[in-house]
């Protein structure tokens, strides 16, 4: 049973990665199921439907967010009915939209939570807690729960992790769009990487253009962001779960420059 998670889709750029390179690793790796990361996939802010049906067109199954969540207003038409995208499970009672999908493919079922950190982020409602019940929930119904905990600080995503260890298959940070180097299996089994890094442009700043961002480092001014042209890559993670214990038996990073030999 493995699981592909790709790490944050940044504009049309991202998106041309995965239309690019998913069919590939589908045929290399044989995924289970396949999530990822939409929050940045329209122009870097949000996600619009058309995207949504995009990626799931290109072979995504279920979409997660973050803080970037309601930056394309067009997601509230459709948050409410395409179940298959969610936003974090600890945005306040009432948000539109759910923090948990399943997905269903003849070899399992698949629990996917989404959760937004609270270090450096506005302050929502306490994500552990909110884990607490939503894994409780996803027990019920399948062994196999995945997390993308959204979060700045690695600290409070390694917490993360060591809370949920032995509850859930497999946790993987996202937001901070820069992979990290330290995928380990956790003692009671749960499959876990800081950050998964993203799927965008390689010679912005967090994939976006880095004029902009370094004349807002340097003036303090308000400052728009566009997505960056140039080379791109793709930052995924692939877990294998043991089909009868659901807990993680491997995980592995990968990375796709543009037209490397990668995937020749
Ligand atoms: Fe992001
Ligand atoms: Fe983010």
């Amino acid at each position: 049973m493995r699981l592909l998670f790709l790490g944050d889709i940044v504009g049309s750029q991202g998106r041309d990665m995965v239309k690019e390179y998913l069919k590939r690793l589908k045929s290399k790796y044989q995924p289970t199921w396949i999530v990822a990361n939409g929050e940045n996939s329209a122009n870097g802010r949000g996600i619009t439907e058309k995207i949504t049906k995009e990626l799931f067109e290109a072979g995504v199954q279920a979409l997660t967010m973050g803080n970037h969540t309601w930056d394309n207003r067009d997601i509230f038409d459709f948050i409410d009915r395409e179940t298959r995208l969610i936003r974090p499970a600890n945005f306040p009672v009432g948000t539109p939209g759910n923090g948990i999908t399943y997905v269903k493919t003849s070899e399992g079922e698949l629990a996917v939570i989404n959760l937004q950190g609270r270090t450096f982020l506005p302050p929502l409602d306490c994500p552990f807690t909110v884990a607490d019940e939503l894994v409780e929930e996803a027990r019920k119904r399948t062994k196999f729960i995945f997390v993308d905990f959204h979060a700045e600080a690695t600290s409070e995503k390694q917490a993360m992790g060591w809370y949920l260890d032995g509850r859930i298959s497999g946790m993987v940070g996202t937001h901070t769009h820069v992979q990290t180097g330290d995928e380990r299996i956790l003692p009671g089994g749960t499959g876990y990487l800081t950050d998964a890094g993203m799927c965008g442009p390689s010679d912005g700043i967090l994939g976006m253009e880095r004029g902009a961002v370094i004349k807002k480092f340097l003036t303090q001014l308000p400052v728009r962001f566009e997505v960056a042209e140039g080379p791109t890559q793709l930052n995924a993670v692939l877990f294998t779960f043991d089909k009868t214990s659901g807990k993680t038996v491997k995980i592995q990073r990968i990375r796709i420059d543009a037209h490397s030999p990668f995937m020749e």
